[in-house]
């Protein structure tokens, strides 16, 4: 009986502190309501001057800083990015103190509820809609892994509601010109729409991992029946699902979607994005959100950069020693398990990994487990302490070495092509060291090459690429190969079915590769990693790998990487430099050709920025001044409740205490009471189905 009167004590207590909490931010709650409201009807709207000035600057030609690129572009091209005296903007009558009237610059107001990349064929309407409460999705393709396994990471997406906020938001946006996406967003209205509750997901086959020529077309189609989504191999189901998670909309809590028919594919069957973790190591949750971003942008090749001068990330089991001693830290390295985990990651999202082990230049790590493998370089004193060039050609060793270790790397990587680098060699080494000079002018005679540097480096490449393809005997599909274009520049025997990757050079470098029969992928003008003030997306969205004034043969031209050079770039900065920035790219490789508008593109592009954002990716920002809503992911007690209304976002911080303090309170009554009870009622419980929030990472 003691007990129990304690116990009544303690629930007054809490019962009138949650009271005066209440209260308290009741009154809280008006007061800054009055503010709010006084606020608008002053209309008052400071602009500090230098703020003015940069906003002005902020805004460039593109064109204008890429003279020597400009066969990437058409004539006709120059983009109009004037968001700021077109629909994107706040105007403000004259003024006496500014004599002139003015425009502030913002970011375009993002669109709701459509694709990115931008399908091939998209026809919806906005005045006929289906309602969405559940969705269950059938397949005729019974035993596909890969399939069953997007269908679980899409249904969260599907379910979560947060453009409401989004959109409540934007109405609140002056001088916006926001409208609905579609025409009545009343509750009435909404529910008066015929509901429809099946995902129906035919799929012809269920490859198991992506390749070069898998078929990512798809079609999608909303009726009356349910949405149904077509497509031959599992890949184009995936990439269905994406564009299906993008066009759900959810307007008054409500989740509808057009009535939409799409008919989808690639463009190019190459779409990548280069990351390099040598330069600096790129954590296993990096590369995750990498992936995840890929997928919300239809890439499908992540060019894994593993190792250079700089450090040996990659553990070899053959030769620990290559990270053993040339990692930065034992911390940072991949085991064979993160590698498997990353892989899998990947395929799962019909994304291929190409491993890159730059040789014989960019190797200096190498040197560190193992120094034979590496050209000591001398002065006319003699040999310079510490100075190695690139790897030995001279040295059978070095191709038995390497021999061994690409066995290796065929088991653990499983697609066909591997890239070998082959960029930068810095011959003037080999040119000081006796025994290769040696070895060079044995060699020179055997082939025709002006320079016996270069022939020394056609001997290494073609020798070692021999010996690759001698241990590639076990592998289905064997392997083949990417290089850098400099071993096509200096005419090295790269195999025919070799593919060249161009990463400085004009369109007439592409060309002329595709004019020698190579195959083709560009990376020139996206090179994301040269961080750039302003809005530069324009300028990788217009590049265009196949341009309309291509005069070289266009079908060997297999796509395009952005990439990701990790010199000035960490693991922690790494999302937010790429993304939403390699969108703009792969919109490019994705869509049809004549998809050029800039200023059409900028609120989708904004949108997907929003969207990565709201899928827990840190991406940063891509057209300036603006802002995405993203419903607080870190605090489970923060409920829609105690939001009320996206503009008092910032209170909420301010409220953080007291929602603990009441929250513990309320903690404490419900263990008294779940104690107290437990011998007299038997409760159940329920949980509720679409709150949870998606998880993009794996564990
Ligand atoms: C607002 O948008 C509508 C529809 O896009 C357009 O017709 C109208 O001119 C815009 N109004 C302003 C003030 O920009
Ligand atoms: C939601 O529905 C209500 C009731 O029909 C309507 O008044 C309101 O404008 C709608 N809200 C939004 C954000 O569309
Ligand atoms: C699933 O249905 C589609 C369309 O009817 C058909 O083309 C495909 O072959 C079917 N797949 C299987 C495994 O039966
Ligand atoms: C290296 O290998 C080549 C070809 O296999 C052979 O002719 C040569 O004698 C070998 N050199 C040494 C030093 O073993
Ligand atoms: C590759 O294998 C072939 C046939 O077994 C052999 O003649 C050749 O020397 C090997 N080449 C290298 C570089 O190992």
């Amino acid at each position: 009986m003691k007990k129990f009167r304690a116990h009544s004590l303690f629930l007054y207590v809490c019962y009138i502190s949650v009271a005066a909490e209440e209260n308290l931010q009741k009154q809280m709650q008006d007061k800054l309501d009055k503010e709010y409201k006084m606020q608008r009807q002053k209309k008052v709207i400071r602009v500090d001057k230098v703020m003015q000035k940069h906003i002005f600057q902020n805004v460039r030609n593109p064109l204008d800083e890429k003279k020597n690129e400009k066969h990437f572009f058409r004539n006709d091209d120059k983009p109009n990015i004037k968001w700021f005296d077109t629909k994107f903007n706040i105007n403000f009558p004259t003024s006496n103190h500014l004599h002139q009237p003015f425009h502030i610059r913002r970011a375009p107001i993002p669109s709701i509820g459509v694709p990115w990349p931008k399908p091939q064929k998209i026809r919806s309407s906005s005045d006929s809609l289906y309602r969405i409460k559940t969705l269950s999705a059938k397949t005729n393709l019974t035993k596909c892994d890969l399939l069953s396994k997007a269908v679980k990471r899409y249904r969260d997406l599907f379910f979560t509601c947060h453009n409401e906020h989004f959109i409540n938001n934007l109405l609140n946006v002056h001088n916006a010109n926001f409208t609905f996406p579609i025409q009545k967003p009343s509750l009435e209205y909404l529910m008066s729409q015929p509901e429809i509750s099946r995902l129906y997901l035919l799929v012809m086959t269920c490859p198991s991992y992506p390749t070069i020529s898998s078929d990512e077309s798809y079609t999608l189609k909303t009726s009356s029946k349910g949405i149904q989504i077509k497509a031959n191999e599992v890949w184009g189901a995936i990439r269905g699902l994406e564009t299906l998670s993008q066009l759900i909309i959810c307007i008054n809590n409500t989740l509808i979607i057009k009535r939409t028919e799409i008919t989808d594919y690639p463009r190019f069957p190459h779409r990548g994005i280069l990351i390099d973790s040598a330069r600096h190591f790129m954590s296993k949750t990096t590369m995750y959100q990498m992936l995840s971003a890929m997928e919300m942008n239809k890439m499908n090749v992540l060019h894994w950069h593993l190792t250079d001068d700089q450090s040996f990330p990659f553990e070899s089991q053959t030769f620990p020693d290559l990270s053993g001693k040339g990692s930065y830290h034992p911390s940072l390295t991949y085991t064979p398990e993160d590698v498997r985990d990353i892989i899998e990651f990947a395929r799962v999202r019909g994304i291929r990994i190409i491993p890159e082990f730059d040789v014989p230049g960019h190797s200096f790590s190498w040197g560190y487990g193992h120094p034979e493998l590496l050209t000591q370089c001398f002065d006319n004193r003699g040999p310079i302490s510490g100075h190695f060039g690139p790897m030995n050609p001279a040295k059978n060793n070095t191709y038995t070495f390497l021999s061994k270790f690409f066995k290796e790397i065929l088991k653990v990587f499983k697609d066909q092509y591997i890239h070998l680098g082959n960029d930068e060699v810095p011959l003037a080494c080999w040119n000081s060291n006796q025994e290769v000079r040696q070895f060079m002018s044995k060699i020179n005679h055997i082939s025709n090459f002006k320079n016996e540097g270069t022939a020394a480096w056609n001997f290494f490449t073609e020798r070692l690429i021999q010996s690759i393809k001698n241990v590639s005997t076990q592998r289905e599909n064997g392997v083949k190969f990417i290089l850098w274009h400099e071993a096509f520049q200096s005419n090295l025997n790269i195999p025919g079915d070799a593919i060249v990757q161009v990463w400085l050079g004009p369109q007439s470098l592409v060309e002329e590769v595709t004019r020698r029969g190579y195959h083709a992928i560009v990376s020139s003008c996206w090179y994301i990693n040269m961080i750039k003030y302003g809005v530069v997306w324009p300028e990788y969205y217009l590049c265009d790998p196949v341009s309309y004034s291509f005069r070289g043969d266009k079908s060997l031209v297999l796509g395009g990487e952005a990439c990701l050079w990790s010199e000035f770039i960490t693991s922690e900065t790494a999302v937010g430099v790429l993304w939403p920035k390699a969108s703009a790219v792969a919109e490019r490789l994705w869509s049809d050709q004549s998809l050029r508008d800039v200023n059409e593109a900028a609120p989708r592009l904004e949108e997907q920025r929003c969207r990565m954002l709201r899928r827990g990716l840190p991406v940063g920002d891509v057209s300036g001044p603006g802002f995405c809503n993203v419903k607080a992911t870190a605090n489970p007690t923060f409920h829609n409740d105690n939001m009320k209304g996206q503009r008092h976002k910032s209170r909420s911080s301010a409220n953080i205490q007291s929602v603990y303090y009441v929250s513990a309170c309320l903690l404490l009554v419900g263990m008294f009471l779940f104690t107290f009870f437990l011998q007299k009622f038997r409760t159940k419980m329920k949980s509720g189905c679409f709150d949870t929030l998606p998880r993009l990472m794996g564990r």
